[in-house]
């Protein structure tokens, strides 16, 4: 079985992060959205991967998985993102007549997709889908299953038929692809492929909804990235192999080699990456420092530190800071920040 991972969506609820760099190598706890996707088709077997990459994300999606073993990986240009099925029209000279597992890039599970796999193995259907329950499934394909077995789906509907939504993953045999040959777009203008389905349960074939286990998160939005930290957070091992001198280091924390922290609390689940520096500082639950980021003389809580950043003589709570993006408190009159921001940046101030 094949796996074909989507990354060539341009992540414009995420600017301006994505701006510079695409959503799927935007790191969470520690590692690239993408190489959670990895490890859960690795897990089920996957060893021949297919990554749907836009011109513009491709180097960048290509260096982060640079140095994954676990699999061979082939890129797929994408030239302008039409829709998850152009995707798969894309890819379809690579996928062959495989069967195989799509997964959107951006899609994190708690407990992989194990699941999923297993029941389309089994039950040998035409497709099968992750299906999760959700409170306001309008942001999202949504399945009407009866006996397990889907009979109908729509995406994004303004009134949904079930509160059971599509999660990015999707087993399916060859028979797709003539689904997707003569498909017309959607009234958003894409090639969707809750559509593609759709015919296939229309020509009578079977497509099983499989509920997903355990949470599951569609990354989206900058509030999603820090919910996902969280969660991935609290799964990791503690490991303490950077040094830690004076201050104190309580519950599950990853001090990654080369990262120093001084006189400093830290507060787990947090993750100090390699080469990070935190010096007078305190570093509060669902935290993750970057490589080369600095704390210093500051405080942070629940908040996603990338590469290369600073935090100097400020505390801030719920945060995203960029690679290099630097936030530090001067000493000047008058007493009023002094912002360079990029394009759509935001920032709260409290009153
Ligand atoms: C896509 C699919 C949708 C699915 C969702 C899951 O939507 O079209 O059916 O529920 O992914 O993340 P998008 O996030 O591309 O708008």
């Amino acid at each position: 079985m094949k796996g074909l991972i989507l990354a060539a969506g341009h992540g414009t609820r995420l600017r301006p992060l994505t701006y510079t760099r695409p959503k799927p190598v935007i790191r969470v706890a520690g590692r690239p959205i993408i190489a959670y996707a990895v490890d859960n088709l690795t897990r089920v077997g996957v060893r021949e991967i297919g990554v749907v990459v836009s011109p513009k994300t491709k180097e960048e999606v290509a260096a982060a998985l640079n140095g994954e073993q676990s699999a061979r990986f082939t890129f797929i240009v994408q030239e302008d993102p039409q829709g998850l099925a152009h995707a798969v029209r894309v890819a379809r000279d690579w996928l062959g007549d495989d069967p195989f597992l799509m997964y959107l890039g951006d899609n994190l599970f708690e407990n992989g997709i194990g699941d999923l796999v297993a029941a389309f193995q089994k039950e040998k259907p035409s497709a099968a889908l992750a299906l999760v329950e959700v409170k306001d499934p309008r942001q999202f394909g949504v399945a009407v299953v009866e006996d397990g077995r889907i009979v109908r789906l729509v995406e994004k509907p303004q009134e949904p038929p079930s509160n059971l939504a599509i999660a990015g993953v999707y087993a399916f045999t060859p028979e797709i692809h003539a689904m997707i040959e003569d498909l017309k777009p959607s009234a958003r203008g894409e090639y969707e492929i809750t559509d593609a389905i759709q015919k296939l349960i229309d020509a009578g074939k079977p497509v099983l909804g499989v509920r997903v286990q355990g949470w599951w998160k569609d990354t989206g939005r900058p509030a999603d990235l820090l919910e996902a930290n969280r969660l991935l957070l609290a799964q990791l091992e503690p490991r303490l192999e950077g040094t830690v001198e004076g201050g104190q280091v309580v519950g599950p924390v990853v001090i990654e080699a080369g990262a120093r922290v001084k006189n400093s609390r830290v507060l787990g689940p947090a993750l100090i990456a390699a080469g990070a520096v935190i010096e007078d500082a305190y570093v509060g639950p669902y935290t993750a420092v970057g490589p080369e980021a600095v704390v210093k003389d500051a405080e942070v809580e629940y908040s996603i530190l990338e590469a290369r950043s600073r935090l100097e003589g400020v505390s801030i709570h719920g945060s995203l800071l960029g690679v290099g993006a630097e936030v530090k408190r001067h000493d000047r009159r008058p007493r009023t920040p002094s912002l360079i921001l990029g394009d759509l940046s935001r920032v709260e101030v409290p009153d």
